[in-house]
């Protein structure tokens, strides 16, 4: 039951209404007995900065931070991780002692759901894409040993600017770029292979995949950041060549996962978090 000492944290975007988020963290707090709720507010860009002293002034413990605010809000903080202000984005506001603090927590959401398959040290990534997902994965990636990335993309400016952003930012000089279309030239020197783009996302989900897939076998790690559908047209393709692949359920819930114990100090199940958002993907 929600009373007068239950603690309040939430998401903010825009538009909110699909967001995954609250059932996750509130089957959590069910699971766990905590007196939290989690709830959805619709933010509009131009009230970023009244928000954030809103969520002192109402006591809100913590915030996600999702589509189209997650740089934006960066200036309107007190403190900010030091992986999330190299991404230059924030998923996670911490309110403590009226201390506004960001962290990014996609990184290393997708990472871990790596690490269920695999070690990274040595690996060579490629990762297709290179807008906010693949920035966040691209930075956590780069911390973990690995030998070298590859970032396929569409746009060879934006690609790499992510590029030059990871080497002066980062001491690692093996990552490149490639034309998205030519990136299957180079599947037979990748161990694993990221897709950030919306390539194969609802309703569009009945396309060409990103790349092409006739390279790909049993060796490869494939994984998609995209959860809607679970399988994309990536991950079935690469499945029937044999490569073990992994969908965006396992990122999203472990940013969830990450955040919620950001917030609160504590651990949510892994479970807790899957259960519900298995229920709203139904
Ligand atoms: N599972 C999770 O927890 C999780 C977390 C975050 C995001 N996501 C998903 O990740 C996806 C990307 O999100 P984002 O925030 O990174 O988006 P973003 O910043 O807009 O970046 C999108 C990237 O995809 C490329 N792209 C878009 N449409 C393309 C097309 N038709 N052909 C080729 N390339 C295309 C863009 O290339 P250009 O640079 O050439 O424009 C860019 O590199 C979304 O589907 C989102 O739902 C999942």
């Amino acid at each position: 039951m929600i009373t007068g000492k239950t603690k309040v944290v939430g998401v903010i975007g825009h538009p909110i209404e699909h967001s995954m988020s609250p059932p996750m963290h509130n089957n959590a707090f069910k699971e766990l007995n905590m007196d939290y709720v989690y709830v959805a507010f619709h933010v509009l860009p131009e009230n970023i900065e009244k928000l954030i002293e809103s969520c002192k002034t109402l006591d809100i413990k913590g915030l996600n931070v999702t589509i189209p605010h997650k740089t934006s809000v960066i200036p309107f903080l007190d403190e900010i991780d030091p992986t999330a202000k190299k991404i230059g984005a924030v998923n996670t506001i911490q309110f403590k002692n009226g201390i506004a603090k960001g962290f990014n927590t996609d990184g290393i959401g997708a990472i871990k759901s790596i690490q269920e398959y695999t070690t990274l040290e040595g690996k060579n990534v490629l990762i297709i894409g290179a807008g906010g997902a693949s920035k966040a994965i691209s930075f956590t990636l780069i911390n973990k040993n690995i030998n070298s990335l590859i970032i396929a993309n569409r746009s060879k400016e934006n690609a790499c600017n992510l590029i030059e952003n990871i080497k002066m930012q980062c001491d690692f000089e093996e990552i490149s770029y490639i034309d998205i279309k030519d990136s299957s030239d180079l599947i037979d020197d990748v161990d694993i292979i990221i897709n950030t783009t919306p390539i194969g996302m609802y309703p569009k989900h009945e396309v060409e995949p990103p790349i092409k897939t006739d390279k790909i076998n049993e060796k490869h790690i494939v994984m998609d950041v995209i959860y809607n559908p679970l399988e994309t047209v990536l991950l079935k393709e690469a499945r029937l060549n044999g490569a073990t692949t992994i969908n965006g359920t396992s990122m999203l819930i472990n940013q969830g996962l990450e955040s919620f114990e950001i917030f609160t100090g504590c651990k949510a199940s892994y479970k807790s978090f899957e259960e519900a958002l298995m229920e709203q993907l139904k």
